[in-house]
């Protein structure tokens, strides 16, 4: 039985190793935030930090994941107020919004490493693809986060979710408090 830690949270998944990691969050662990895609390793809707490195969830088995610690959008944090999250909204990055969760886990990655990435540095590290087209916008918006990172800026909060996070943990077991 595979275990890995999952937002901090440790867990073990009754399934085949093989399984791609992504099934097993969506379908076992309920974190739908992290998408499904293209399932070939090009698009990253399914991005989540493994070890804090962005990793296609698409393309690890189960197996592979074993004992590492893995966050997905849901953990990057639990109201919406990681600073990427924060930037992608204040800058209006977001149209449909389905790439969103792989692209925030990507550019949460690259400013861990580099809080004041140049826009080569970041569509290096951020290859997610967007249907919609967002990508000057992300640009401006990651940026923004590491100004907000350095304490150069302030965004100005996105609003607060509609549901208090006991309530989605609910409904979202694997991120029980
Ligand atoms: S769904 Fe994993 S890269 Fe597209
Ligand atoms: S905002 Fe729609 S796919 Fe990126």
């Amino acid at each position: 039985m595979p275990s890995l830690t999952v937002n901090a949270h440790p867990l073990q998944f009754r399934m085949d190793p093989q399984t791609p990691l992504l099934w097993a969050l969506r379908d076992a662990a309920n974190l739908t935030g992290t998408k499904y895609g293209c399932g070939v390793g090009d698009c990253g809707a399914c991005m989540v930090l493994i070890d804090g490195e962005a990793k296609r969830s698409c393309m690890l088995s189960l197996a592979e994941a074993e004992g590492r610690n893995v966050t997905t959008i849901e953990g990057l944090s639990r109201d919406r107020s990681h600073p990427v999250q924060q930037a992608l909204v204040a800058e209006q990055a977001i149209q449909c919004g389905f790439c969103t969760p792989g692209i925030a886990i990507s550019a949460a990655a690259l400013l861990a490493r580099n809080v004041d990435p140049s826009e080569a540095e970041i569509k290096d590290a951020v290859p997610n693809l967007c249907r919609c087209g967002v990508y000057p916008r992300l640009v401006r918006a990651i940026q923004r986060a590491g100004r907000a990172m350095r304490d150069l800026e302030i965004i100005d909060g996105a609003p607060a979710p509609g549901i208090s996070s006991a309530d989605a943990a609910l409904s979202v077991p694997a991120i029980t408090p």
